[in-house]
């Protein structure tokens, strides 16, 4: 009979980052702070191939794509003339007999019932929670300094707009790209990174004449469907949730979220919107300062609009990794192994001698491809089959092993992660060979 793979849960995800290493729970030591967590070394380099493809999956033959590394804080006006200052609010509410607080727009809570958490049914009247982190700069601490985390990487871009544009005689329609930090204060962070208080976002704000607005914001979400799939997800389990008026937020002309099926439900995982001209007008209005292009053919000036996608690095990192996940069974045993699209995959490959008697030969093997891709490991330490289930459990797409034979053949053994298939491979014929497999 054939066996059907299991795919993952939260907790298993949440174990299996614990375990390998992929992911821990910032200061654990102290009591950890909720919403915040620290990568380690192999979430570090998965983090780093899913920015790299994300990075190269937005060149296109439209335009021009500038990069902005911005500032995390953010100055009080800028932050108001975003509409983050009166609109960035979630409404909370909070038990008055335990003190737990609760977001009371996403189901957390029933009003009508009992504290999910003490049974009491004592509420306090619901108020809005204004999700930016403050803080105050400089010495003197009179109220007059106000800074603000950022809780997007965009606004950044739009005050920069005319220094991108100058700076690099930009011409429209360009994008400007950003991959970085920001914070906000979740009422109620959750589902491990689905919900973060600090995490990282990969945004790019797309400059555009009017009139082709509408064909942009077409072409991106083609344009970003293809990106899921070129990094191998499931695309059954993705969908695009175009906005209806009501959900629309304050900058949107129109938006569509490309949502994927977590196991707690489809989920926004990237959202692409129509900004319109609205944050290049605020910002313009509220410096003081003309964010507008002028054309010399028609000597006229105008402001751009803008077609944003946006999509959280961690979110990212979660979905990539429920996505990979399966129990199955291979030679008579239950793995849990990461079905990562190869270039995503931290670890490339792994190199093992097949008894310890060969480990010199196989560690020269081995030193010899770390300087083709440094993101490679050896493992001397159990058995072949232990070896194996290690590196499925990472996700490394290829394990090769040098045995007895490999002294006379000048070949190696290399071992497919999904399949279990070996070929019989000459050593310099490695490299071509992950090459052909997308590998390297
Ligand atoms: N500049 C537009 C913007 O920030 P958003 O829908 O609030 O729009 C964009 O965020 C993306 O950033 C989301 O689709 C999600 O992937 C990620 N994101 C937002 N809030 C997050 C949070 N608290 N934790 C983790 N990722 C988050």
């Amino acid at each position: 009979m054939e066996h059907k793979p299991t795919a993952a849960s939260l907790d298993k995800i949440i174990s299996l980052c614990k375990r390998k290493g992929f992911v821990f729970q910032t200061a654990e030591i102290y009591g950890g702070l909720n919403g915040v967590y620290d990568f380690g070394h192999l979430g570090y380099l998965l983090r780093e191939n899913i920015k790299k493809a994300w990075k190269n999956s937005i060149e296109n033959d439209l335009g021009e794509i500038y990069t902005l590394e911005g500032s995390l804080l953010g100055v009080h006006k800028m932050w108001q003339a975003s509409g983050h200052i009166d609109n960035f609010n979630d409404p909370m509410v909070d038990c008055k007999n335990c003190k737990k607080r609760f977001r009371a727009d996403d189901g957390s809570v029933d009003l009508n019932k009992s504290c999910p958490d003490c049974g009491i049914k004592n509420w306090t009247e619901v108020r809005s929670f204004n999700l930016m982190f403050k803080t105050e700069v400089g010495a003197v601490s009179d109220g007059t300094n106000h800074a603000y985390l950022r809780p997007e990487t965009a606004q950044t871009i739009f005050i920069n707009f005319k220094n991108m544009m100058t700076t690099n005689r930009a011409k429209l329609p360009f994008g400007v790209a950003q991959i970085g930090k920001s914070f906000r204060n979740e009422i109620t962070p959750k589902q491990f990174l689905f919900r973060l208080r600090e995490f990282e976002q990969m945004e790019l704000e797309w400059f555009c004449k009017e009139e082709t607005s509408m064909d942009m914001f077409q072409f991106w979400l083609e344009h970003r469907r293809k990106f899921y799939q070129s990094i191998g997800l499931n695309m059954d389990k993705i969908r695009f949730h175009a906005h209806s008026k009501e959900e629309l937020a304050h900058y949107s002309v129109c938006c569509t979220d490309i949502e994927y099926e977590f196991p707690f439900g489809f989920k926004e995982l990237e959202g692409i919107a129509h900004r319109g001209t609205f944050d290049l007008s605020q910002h313009t209005q509220f410096s003081g300062k003309d964010l507008q292009v002028f054309e010399e053919a028609t000597k006229s000036s105008w402001t751009p609009v803008v077609v944003e996608t946006s999509v959280g690095v961690d979110r990212l990192f979660l979905t990539v990794l429920f996505d990979a996940y399966y129990e199955d069974e291979m030679d008579g045993e239950t793995r849990v192994v990461l079905k990562l699209h190869p270039s995503i995959a931290p670890i490339k490959f792994a190199v093992f001698p097949l008894v310890k008697k060969l480990e010199e030969p196989a560690y020269a093997l081995f030193k010899t491809l770390k300087k083709i891709n440094p993101n490679i490991q050896f493992d001397v330490t159990g058995s072949i089959g232990k070896r194996y289930r290690r590196q499925d459990e990472i996700g490394t797409p290829a394990c090769i092993t040098y045995d007895f034979e490999s002294e006379q053949d000048h070949a190696v053994t290399i071992r497919d992660r999904d399949t279990g298939k070996q070929e019989r491979i000459a050593i310099d014929k490695i490299i071509p060979y992950l090459q052909s497999k997308n590998i390297l």
